[in-house]
């Protein structure tokens, strides 16, 4: 069997998105620092180019974490793999992700970083499906809502692989 990528999102459009998400976030926190919560792996290639297209000042930190039950369905308990390096305390917290699903795993890590007690906490998605979701979030800031498809690229990985693709596709068995 083989696999192929069918693209969903170019990477044109992906560009394009993430500089409006960056002017739109440059203003809501006009003169203030950003401090940009990555969730790893998938989050890492949507937060750099992110952050590049950002003109307040950024700090960044980073975190990983697993959640536990099978692998296609998350449970919704969060496991902290690698913590962040920093304390949250007063600061204004933007958490950049790469998907929101199930929900399950942004609303437990929001609710532990929200007792970490920053200033603000704000969560921006590269990816929604809202179609999936079982769990109520809020999402402030989202790139795309897609339809209920298993897409890879843009960090998002089938397997590990795939999260080098400059833009988000969906995987094809043939
Ligand atoms: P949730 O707890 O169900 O919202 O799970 C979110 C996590 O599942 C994301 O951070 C991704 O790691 C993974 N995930 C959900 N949908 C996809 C997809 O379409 N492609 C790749 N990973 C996905
Ligand atoms: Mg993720």
């Amino acid at each position: 069997m083989s696999e192929r990528v069918r693209v969903m999102l170019s990477e044109e459009e992906v560009d394009r998105r993430i500089q409006e998400i960056g002017e739109q976030i440059s203003k809501d926190y006009e003169g203030r620092q950003v401090h940009l919560v990555c969730v790893l792996k998938g989050g890492s290639f949507f937060m750099c180019e992110l952050a590049k297209r950002i003109t307040v000042p950024v700090s960044l930190d980073f975190m990983s974490v697993s959640s536990y039950g099978s692998e296609t369905k998350s449970s919704g308990v969060v496991r902290i793999v690698k913590d962040l390096d920093e304390p949250l305390k007063d600061k204004d917290v933007l958490v950049v992700e790469d998907i929101v699903d199930s929900g399950r795993t942004l609303s437990y890590l929001m609710e532990m970083l929200k007792d970490r007690g920053p200033k603000s906490l704000r969560l921006c998605t590269l990816l929604d499906k809202p179609d999936r979701r079982v769990v109520d979030v809020n999402v402030d800031y989202t790139g795309f809502q897609i339809p209920d498809e298993f897409v890879v690229g843009y960090g998002l990985d089938y397997d590990q692989k795939y999260r080098n693709l400059p833009y988000i596709g969906v995987v094809e068995l043939d």
